[in-house]
């Protein structure tokens, strides 16, 4: 989690770097405790562990800088409460670009960054460059849109010619005491969750895939037909329909629909009766909630042959859409290994265009994401309880 301090320092501006050190000391320091929570919360490292493959921190990243002027931005949303909603909603550039990049059934594509990921080299560079050499996938980096969740992330954003648009944060003191840094937090990642279902309710279908997943094929062809939600797995059990999947909420396939809208409704109020979790583990409460029964959704587990990642590796290089930099500790970690991904999927459709055998293919990665205690105590599962068990 201290990555983001170490990034910092490559963009020349050490004069903030030392104004604003002592508070990201603090922050820091902060995030491990409320780390250390999490993770005495649940007796589990699986728990810890998930959560810090749960990256991007936007409230990190952004942390590490002032804040821009946001009057400099073009596209701003401003938002009065800390959740914002009821702007974003009505906001007319939102509609724009949605309307701009939505294919013809009215799906989009979304992503969220941060300052930290958008940077040059870094993770966006990577994603956008597995969908250039994925198999066929150019065209879907058209129905791309990319909501930056700081400035400097909306700014990259734009350089590159994809759709982005700027969720701001404006109304979050960033200077705020330390202490306030958990509810800063959480509030970042339900704002997202939120954001998603006004996407739904303006009637457009979604794809959301964190940006730390690489594109090789297009998944569309591999998705349920007719589903209200598919999500992927960190780890899969064989069986689409079982909720004992783990889900991992970095890749997920949304339908816009009544079921889907009260679903999202229903996510957001779980906050009160598990305010210490986020909103990736209530999905793993609420999944067996009567009530989402009685809402009708219909919910499925995508597979790993086709949409893995570290966790659990797509084996088939013939039959992988995506692969997902999950159980992965750092940026830098992540970086390096995506590379390398990047580089075995090169290597495979160069074989595969000199008509050469790919039966043998397999990943060189995970090198440096790895648990930080892998090899010492028990075997780490990444799955092997019932989300039930973990109720606080
Ligand atoms: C959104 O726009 C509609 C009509 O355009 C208006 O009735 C409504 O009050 C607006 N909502 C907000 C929160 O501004
Ligand atoms: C790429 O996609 C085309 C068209 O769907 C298909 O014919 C071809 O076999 C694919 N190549 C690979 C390596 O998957
Ligand atoms: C898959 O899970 C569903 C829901 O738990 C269950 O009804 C079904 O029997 C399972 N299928 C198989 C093949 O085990
Ligand atoms: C989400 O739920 C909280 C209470 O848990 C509520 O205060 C907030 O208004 C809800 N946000 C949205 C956008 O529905």
């Amino acid at each position: 989690m201290h990555n983001f301090y170490s990034e910092k320092s490559s963009d020349g501006r050490p004069h903030i770097l030392a104004k604003w050190a002592f508070r990201i000391a603090i922050i820091g320091s902060t995030v491990a405790v409320l780390c250390m929570v999490f993770h005495n919360t649940s007796h589990h490292f699986d728990h810890f562990y998930h959560k810090s493959s749960y990256l991007p921190w936007p409230s990190m990243s952004s942390l590490s800088k002032p804040l821009p002027t946001l009057s400099s931005s073009p596209v701003v949303s401003s938002s009065k409460t800390w959740d914002g909603m009821a702007f974003v909603k009505n906001d007319t550039k939102l509609r724009k670009i949605l309307r701009r990049a939505a294919m013809k059934d009215k799906t989009v594509i979304i992503t969220t960054l941060n300052e930290a990921w958008a940077a040059p080299n870094s993770v966006l560079d990577l994603f956008v460059e597995s969908l250039r050499i994925g198999n066929q996938t150019q065209g879907l980096l058209n129905h791309l849109v990319v909501i930056a969740l700081d400035y400097n992330a909306y700014r990259r954003c734009t350089t590159l010619h994809l759709h982005c648009y700027f969720l701001t944060t404006k109304g979050i003191d960033f200077s705020r005491q330390a202490a306030y840094m958990t509810n800063i937090y959480l509030t970042m990642m339900w704002r997202r969750t939120n954001f998603l279902r006004i996407i739904l309710e303006e009637g457009y279908n979604f794809l959301f895939t964190d940006a730390d997943i690489m594109w090789f094929r297009d998944p569309f062809p591999r998705l349920f037909p007719d589903v209200d939600f598919q999500i992927a797995c960190d780890n899969f059990n064989g069986n689409s329909s079982d909720k004992n999947n783990w889900p991992n909420g970095g890749f997920k396939f949304v339908r816009s629909n009544r079921r889907t809208i009260e679903f999202y409704r229903y996510w957001n109020a779980s906050r009160e009766r598990y305010p210490e979790l986020n909103e990736q583990d209530i999905l793993n409460h609420i999944k067996f909630d009567t009530h989402v029964a009685k809402i009708g959704l219909e919910m499925r587990f995508l597979s790993t042959d086709y949409f893995g990642g570290f966790c659990m590796p797509s084996k088939d290089f013939n039959l992988v859409c995506t692969m997902h930099a999950n159980c992965c500790l750092g940026l830098d970690n992540k970086v390096k290994d995506v590379s390398s991904m990047l580089d075995d999927w090169r290597a495979y459709m160069t074989l595969i265009s000199a008509h050469k055998a790919t039966q043998h293919m397999s990943w060189t990665v995970p090198n440096y994401c790895r648990p930080p205690d892998a090899g010492r105590g028990p075997t780490v599962k990444l799955n092997a309880f019932d989300s039930r068990d973990k109720s606080a």
